[in-house]
C-alpha cells in the first residue's frame, strides 16, 4: 500500500513536471505571421543563424513563419513580407530592399529579447509586432495610408515585388534627412534611418513568442 502510494505521488510529480514543460514551452520562439490585407501575400524570414524561410499567407490568415530554440543567443532574425502567391525565397531576398522591416534579436542582454520596425531600406507594409509574452509588452506599429500619396521625392516607388517605397536616403546617413523625416513623422514608432534607434527598439522577457501582422491600405 506504502508502495503504491509512493509510485502514485511520484507519477504525480513527473505528470505535473511534463505539464509545466508544455505549459512554459520553454526555450522556443515562434515566429507567426498574420495576413489582414486583402490579396494574398508571402511572409518572409531570415536569421543570423543562416535559417530563412518563405511561407504563403491567404487574407485573414496567420501562418507559423518559424521556430527557434531560444536558448541559443541569436544576433537577429528578420520579417517582412511582399504581394505574391509563389513561395520564393529568392524573391523574398529581392524584396527585402522594398519592404519595411520586422527585426528581432532572441535571447540578448539579460535574457531578453529586443525588437524594432524598420523603414530603413523601404516601406511597403502596415506592420505591428504583436509579442505574445507572458507579461504585457509593447507592440509597436507602422501603418501609412496611401503609399502613392506618401511616396514624394527623393523618395521614389519601388514597383514589384515590393510595392512600396523606397527610403532613398534612409540607409546611407545616420541624422535625419527631409526624405527620412518623412518615414519618421509617418510612423514613429519605426527606425527611419541606420542610427536612428532611440526609443524605437522595444524589449520582452525571453522566451515570448512573436506575431507580425501584415497591413494593406
Ligand atoms: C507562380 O507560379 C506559377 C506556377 O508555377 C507560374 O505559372 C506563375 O507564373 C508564377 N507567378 C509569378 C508571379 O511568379
Ligand atoms: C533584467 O531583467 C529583469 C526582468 O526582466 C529586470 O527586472 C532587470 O531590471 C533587468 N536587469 C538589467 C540590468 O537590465
Ligand atoms: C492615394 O493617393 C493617390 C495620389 O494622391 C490618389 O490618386 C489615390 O486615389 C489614393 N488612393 C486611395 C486608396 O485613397
Ligand atoms: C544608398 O544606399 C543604397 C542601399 O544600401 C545604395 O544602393 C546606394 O548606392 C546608396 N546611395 C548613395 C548615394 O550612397
Amino acid at each position: 500500500m506504502k508502495n503504491a502510494v509512493r509510485i502514485a505521488a511520484l507519477a504525480l510529480l513527473i505528470s505535473c513536471f511534463v505539464i509545466a514543460v508544455i505549459l512554459c514551452s520553454a526555450g522556443t520562439t515562434v515566429f507567426n505571421g498574420a495576413n489582414q490585407c486583402p490579396y494574398n501575400i508571402i511572409v518572409c524570414y531570415t536569421d543570423s543563424a543562416g535559417v530563412s524561410a518563405s511561407v504563403s499567407a491567404a487574407p485573414g490568415v496567420s501562418v507559423s513563419v518559424q521556430s527557434l530554440d531560444s536558448d541559443v543567443s541569436l544576433a537577429s532574425a528578420v520579417i517582412w513580407g511582399y504581394p505574391g502567391s509563389n513561395v520564393s525565397l529568392s524573391d523574398c531576398i529581392s524584396a527585402k530592399l522594398q519592404a519595411d522591416l520586422a527585426e528581432f534579436t532572441i535571447n540578448g542582454f539579460n535574457n531578453t529579447d529586443f525588437y524594432d520596425i524598420s523603414n530603413v531600406n523601404a516601406y511597403n507594409f502596415g506592420i505591428t509586432i504583436n509579442p505574445l509574452g507572458i507579461y504585457p509588452c509593447p507592440t509597436p506599429s507602422c501603418s501609412i495610408p496611401n503609399i502613392t500619396n506618401f511616396c514624394q521625392a527623393p523618395n521614389t516607388l519601388t514597383g514589384p515585388l515590393g510595392d512600396g517605397c523606397y527610403n532613398t536616403d534612409g540607409p546611407n546617413v545616420t541624422s535625419p534627412t527631409p526624405g527620412t523625416t518623412a518615414f519618421a513623422y509617418a510612423c514613429p514608432d519605426a527606425v527611419s534611418y541606420t542610427t536612428d534607434a532611440t526609443g524605437k527598439v522595444f524589449a520582452c522577457s525571453t522566451g515570448s513568442n512573436y506575431e507580425v501582422v501584415f497591413s494593406c491600405s
